[in-house]
């Protein structure tokens, strides 16, 4: 690990479209928002936050998080419920990963019930709306000391 932590927060598909896509589950804050949370309590921890609606470019983030990131927090979006991709490329990783849902899939439709990325993640935090991001940042840092 180097001296400053490197905590990479990764945002899938229709993500960009926070504060306006479905506000009623989504929430009114958008995508800036919730990155400036999560600098807000990174402690000092330099934080990528990233978004795409491409399954490839989320898959060279990853393996690109692979080399660069001591923790990775995912927000899948759709993917994760779709993705073998997704999860071979986590299984790749051997730092902290956690995966992020603002809503909570499992009290939604069937089709949001199975996630692809859960079985490849240290850890999930689902439910808690933007909040959940700085839950997510607080329990990377607390990864990444526990692990020196
Ligand atoms: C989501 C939940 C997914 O089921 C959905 O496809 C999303 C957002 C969430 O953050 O609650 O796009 O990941």
């Amino acid at each position: 690990m180097a001296e400053t932590p490197a905590i990479h927060v990764l945002n899938g598909p229709n993500l960009n479209l926070l504060g306006v896509r479905e506000p009623h589950i989504y929430g009114r804050e958008t995508l800036a928002d919730i990155e400036a949370r999560c600098v807000a309590v990174a402690d000092g921890a330099k934080v990528t936050f990233r978004q795409t609606n491409h399954e490839g470019v989320l898959i060279d983030w990853i393996q690109e998080a692979r080399e660069n990131a001591d923790a990775l927090i995912l927000n899948p979006a759709a993917y994760g419920h779709t993705s073998v991709a997704l999860h071979d490329a986590l299984k790749t990783l051997t730092i902290p990963v956690i995966e992020l849902h603002l809503s909570n899939p499992a009290a939604r439709e069937a089709f949001r019930h199975h996630s692809y990325v859960s079985s490849a993640a240290t850890g999930v935090i689902a439910g808690f709306g933007a909040h959940g991001y700085e839950l997510a940042v607080q329990a990377a840092l607390h990864r990444i000391r526990e692990r020196g």
